[in-house]
């Protein structure tokens, strides 16, 4: 799994354990925006989950793409939602994205969202949202990728000149600057 840059020895019984951790250590390195998918999940009842592995996929038709743990507390929510939302985090957001990052929906504060135009849950303050209408689920390995099409987007950060979204790299959340 080492290439001839790294200085550091190899350990002395390569597992798959040390080739996991040097996955997560390496896509660590690739640094991300972050998002939370929001969804209406019954009569007045939303659940929000921090992301970063939402994706574009298809401009015509516009698709998205994020990937759900097979573990997560909330995978029926989630999988089995025909309509979600994505809310692109601003860099003082990152509050709100470990809020959404805990397990299950404890945490949940219903002034955290807005209502979009077709009635998902958005995150308010947020630098934009896409609405997207489930159109397919991809099971690999121990995540499920959920597959969108885009039926509505909001942009909001060029009325308000605040266009910095919040980052996340190397296991931390962190600002990007332009
Ligand atoms: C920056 C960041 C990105 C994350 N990205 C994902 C993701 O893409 N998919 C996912 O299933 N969980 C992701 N998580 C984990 C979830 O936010 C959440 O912690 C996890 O689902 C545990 O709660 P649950 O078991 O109730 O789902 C991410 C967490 C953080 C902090």
């Amino acid at each position: 799994m080492r290439d001839v840059h790294d200085t550091q020895a190899p350990s002395a019984v390569p597992d798959q354990a040390d080739a996991a951790a040097e996955f997560r250590r390496l896509m660590g390195l690739f640094a991300t925006g972050v998002c939370v998918v929001s969804v209406n999940s019954g009569k007045d009842a939303i659940a929000a989950m921090t992301v970063n592995s939402f994706v574009s996929v298809s401009l015509d038709p516009m698709v998205v793409c994020w990937s759900l743990q097979n573990s997560s507390s909330q995978f029926d929510v989630y999988a089995r939602a025909d309509r979600f939302a994505v809310s692109i985090l601003a860099q003082d957001q990152a509050e709100l994205a470990t809020r959404y990052a805990a397990r299950g929906d404890t945490q949940l504060r219903e002034l955290d969202f807005t209502q979009s135009a077709q009635g998902l849950p958005v995150v308010a303050g947020a630098l934009g949202h896409f609405e997207c209408q489930k159109h397919s689920d991809h099971l690999v390995g121990d995540h499920t990728m959920i597959f969108g099409e885009v039926a509505g987007l909001r942009i909001y950060s060029a009325l308000d000149g605040r266009i910095s979204p919040l980052g996340f790299f190397n296991g931390k959340f962190c600002s990007i600057e332009q």
